[in-house]
């Protein structure tokens, strides 16, 4: 097809490389917490002491920990939940420049904690941050998907993604004892985050708003066909205009379907069900306790050097997110949500292992095997396909409605184990993975009774495989309105799709 090599163009990777700056800065402060552990428990109880004049207990040190950990989810739930609003009220591109506000304000609340002596900064800060990557974690796939040439809408989905386990890595090295990492230096490792969003302010008015924001949502159908021109590198984009005008007709006749009414609908039930479900695999696979607390675990497994462990877990998640972009088009999204989910729970039983047999020092290479291990198989699967599987599972007009619920819950489960995670590990010691082996067998058993595959299928006819609707005869290929869709089928999916 001709044209169809000038699609990506250098303006676009500009564009697309512009956005990924979000899917880094969740990396960012995902893994960037995790080093200075130490660091911040002895801030706390300095400035507890200084202020009541006694030493913090262990139990209150636990929680102020945790917490500060934790809050950071609390914030990524009311950012994804509130992702729709936002970018249809201001667009996608001026959203995410406004977003950035939010990574100034927690960054630079962070970065002056000690200089005020106030943990509640800490604690505001993440919670500020969580905001702004909660926000992150819906409107960068959305701009992805909405400027890139459909046949590769797949491929740059994935990059967001592997921005996030970017991210971690960079937060892992610099968070390294003689580079950020220091007794001094690191509230400036906790407001680094500023520096990517300033760039990203600067790069993003160079950036064009997404043309199907401005032709769907606004209307401008001259300035969505500029965009389009430069985005592809040619003149003639009557094609992807024709698309979204197909598009826009689509949305128009298929109701636009509220969070309430996405729980009321019956034919929305069982993609609904396996949308939250794979976000809760994502999550309550416990991926979160290596990234958010490997430092900790390490030394327990009696690991000498723990940081270098834990940046070779990042180095890990990083090539492994590569090799699942390669293999996710050709082995598909199911077969591989399950070789992870298996191969994470064979991994946290070795995990168990090494963690009991620590006082065997030449074993403390197995605990980091099994977080590698652990790791890999995470990005094998369960990391990548949750992001951009539940776009899959829905239609236009249920699309948006069942990405913010299904966001929410992510974040939520995401809060519950960085909030649960070191009582878990004080009450259960060397046990605490397999409460996640035996979430992870659970999730192994749901995706193989009831998860489609969705490899090669169009957005329509997955969304008709969950209704017993009979195939549209309307030459447009149509799926009949949510109301009119009859009950799900009672046999498994699989089979249906
Ligand atoms: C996914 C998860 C995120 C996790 C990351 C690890 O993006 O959503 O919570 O930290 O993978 O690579």
């Amino acid at each position: 097809m001709e044209g169809e090599k000038k699609q990506v163009t250098c303006y676009l990777l500009f564009s697309l490389s512009t956005a990924v700056i979000g899917s880094l800065q969740f990396g960012y402060n995902t893994g960037v917490i995790n080093a200075p552990e130490q660091k911040l428990k002895d801030f706390f109880n300095n400035t507890w002491m200084g202020r009541y004049n006694e030493s913090i207990t262990p139990g209150v040190s636990t929680i102020m920990w945790s917490f500060s950990v934790a809050i950071f989810s609390v914030g990524g739930m009311v950012g994804s939940f509130s992702v729709g609003v936002v970018a249809n009220y201001f667009g996608r591109r001026k959203s995410m420049l406004l977003v950035n506000i939010l990574a100034l304000i927690g960054g630079g609340l962070m970065g002056l904690c000690t200089l005020c002596a106030s943990f509640e900064m800490v604690i505001a800060g993440r919670l500020v941050i969580g905001l702004f990557c909660g926000l992150f974690t819906g409107l960068t796939p959305m701009y992805i998907g909405e400027v890139s040439p459909t046949p590769l809408r797949g491929a740059f989905g994935t990059l967001h993604q592997l921005g996030v386990v970017i991210g971690i890595l960079i937060a892992q090295v610099f968070g390294l004892e003689v580079l950020l990492g220091s007794e001094k230096l690191w509230p400036i490792l906790l407001a680094l985050t500023i520096l990517p969003a300033v760039l990203q302010c600067i790069l993003l008015p160079f950036c064009p708003e997404s043309p199907r924001y401005l032709l769907i949502n606004l209307n401008q159908e001259e300035q969505a066909r500029n965009a389009l021109i430069r985005l592809r590198g040619y003149e003639d984009v009557s094609k992807d205009m024709r698309e979204m005008m197909e598009e826009s007709a689509k949305m128009a006749m298929e109701k636009k379907v509220t969070i309430p009414e996405l729980f009321r609908t019956a034919a929305y039930r069982q993609p609904l069900l396996i949308a939250v479900v794979l976000q809760l695999s994502q999550q309550l696979s416990g991926i979160n306790a290596v990234f958010y607390y490997s430092t900790g675990i390490f030394t327990s497994a009696g690991v000498t050097q723990p940081i270098f462990a834990t940046i070779g877990a990042g180095a890990v998640n990083t090539v492994f997110t590569v090799v699942s972009l390669f293999l996710v088009e050709r082995a598909g999204r199911r077969t591989l949500h399950l070789i992870g989910l298996g191969g994470m729970a064979v991994s946290a039983l070795l995990l168990t292992v090494a963690l009991l047999l620590k006082h065997i020092q030449s074993l403390s290479f197995m605990s980091i095997g099994a977080v590698f291990a652990f790791v890999a198989m995470f990005e094998m699967g369960p990391g990548p396909i949750p992001w951009f599987i539940v776009a899959e599972l829905f239609s236009q007009g249920p699309r948006p409605a069942a990405m913010a619920v299904a966001g929410f819950c992510n974040w939520t489960a995401n809060f519950l184990v960085g909030i649960s995670f070191p009582k878990l590990e004080e009450w259960c010691g060397p046990y605490v993975f397999i409460i996640f082996t035996l979430f992870l067998i659970l999730f192994f058993i749901f995706t193989y009774l009831c998860v489609p595959e969705t490899k090669g299928r169009t957005f329509e006819e997955i969304a008709r495989g969950f209704s017993r609707a009979p195939p549209p005869t309307d030459p447009s290929g149509e799926a009949p309105a949510p109301g009119e869709a009859s009950t799900l089928a009672a046999s498994p999916v699989k089979e249906k799709v």
